[in-house]
């Protein structure tokens, strides 16, 4: 009877062996899963707790043997719920993401990028802030008086048709060049002063190929004692090379604004077929890039500057303009319309 029992409990624990193998290969990756399967067989009200109660009624004789067979089942046991344990936490907490199967190929993260404008923003900065010019920034909604009178531009002056003007209400515009915040720094600062001014501005214009409602300008002003024309064709030809490279070439052109005298446009030697003859400079050789010119001396009597004392020079280019060149872009509406084809080409 007691030899028996002693048999008997020999078989439950390599039946129990087989069930728990069996148990073990259909468990789930999963925390939760393993620890009820512990439970199951390690728990106070257990199966190897059961066994041990069964060893009570096992011969005295057989009982050490019997007893040494159960231990080892239940380090068994123990030792590979530990080491299921220790793998799902290691997977399935520290590393969530990777994928089981490593021959798979990884996600795909898609990197963001500046938008051209942006970069061409920053770069215009950088050259002209590693020769003394500091950045301002100014209203982009402004009253007229800033926009337009200010700059020498009264009401029904002719010059005002150069630029078709949003009205917000009567006397308020979006304005329609970043020469605004020249009066409003010149307002508020006291001479001597050399800044540039990024910023957004604003045209009725039809929307075309070429032109655009809004667009953005880098304007620049440089105010003091002595300033010559010689001053503001150096700075503007050491930005050009530093922009597009030191094989280009630079023109000046009179020209007419109303806020400075003598006024002029400056040109590039065209980069695409350098100064040959292409489509894009329309066989002149020569590209349009900005407007300049000495600080009309009204100007400075508008904001409280003696124009006997004071001297400056101010230039204003559009960036789109800049970028189209230095990226080879022909369409200017690519740059608003957010699609993703044109922007990725920047990362
Ligand atoms: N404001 C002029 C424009 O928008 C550019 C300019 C700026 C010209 C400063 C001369 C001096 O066309």
């Amino acid at each position: 009877m007691v030899f028996r029992l002693a048999v008997t409990l020999t078989n439950k624990i390599t039946e129990i062996r087989t069930l728990f193998q069996s148990d073990t290969k259909s468990v789930s990756d999963s925390i939760d899963s393993i620890n009820s399967l512990k439970t199951k067989y390690l728990g106070r009200k257990g199966i190897i707790s059961g066994l041990f109660r069964q060893l009570r009624d096992v011969a005295s004789g057989d009982r050490s043997i019997t007893g040494k067979e159960l231990n080892k089942l239940k380090e068994e046991i123990t030792d590979v719920l530990q080491s299921l344990l220790s793998h799902v936490s290691r997977t399935d907490i520290q590393q969530p993401q990777i994928s089981k199967d490593i021959h798979l190929p990884g996600d795909y993260i898609r990197v963001g990028s500046l938008h051209p404008i942006e970069k061409t923003i920053q770069e215009v900065k950088r050259i002209f802030s590693s020769i003394g010019f500091s950045v301002v920034y100014g209203p982009e909604i402004d009253d007229e008086y800033h926009n337009f009178e200010a700059l020498n531009l009264p009401k029904h002056h002719p010059a005002r048709d150069m630029q078709d003007t949003f009205y917000v209400s009567k006397d308020v515009v979006l304005r329609t060049h970043t020469s605004n915040t020249q009066i409003h720094v010149m307002e508020e600062q006291e001479p001597p002063l050399r800044f540039i001014i990024p910023g957004r501005v604003y045209r009725n214009e039809a929307i075309s190929v070429r032109s655009y409602c809004l667009f953005h300008q880098v304007e620049g002003l440089y105010v003091n004692e002595h300033v010559s024309f010689a001053e503001l064709k150096g700075t503007l030809e050491y930005f050009v090379r530093n922009f597009f490279g030191d094989d280009v070439n630079a023109r000046f052109r009179p020209s007419f604004f109303p806020f400075t005298e003598p006024s002029a446009e400056m040109d590039i030697s065209c980069i695409f077929c350098r100064g040959g003859g292409c489509s894009t400079c329309k066989k002149t050789g020569w590209l349009e890039i900005l407007g300049c010119g000495m600080v009309d001396p009204a100007v400075f009597e508008k904001v409280g500057y003696d124009p006997i004392k004071w001297k400056g020079y101010a230039f204003g280019m559009g960036i789109e303009r800049l970028a189209m060149l230095k990226y080879r872009i022909d369409d200017i509406r690519l740059f608003f319309n957010g699609d993703v084809r044109f922007l990725r080409q920047f990362t």
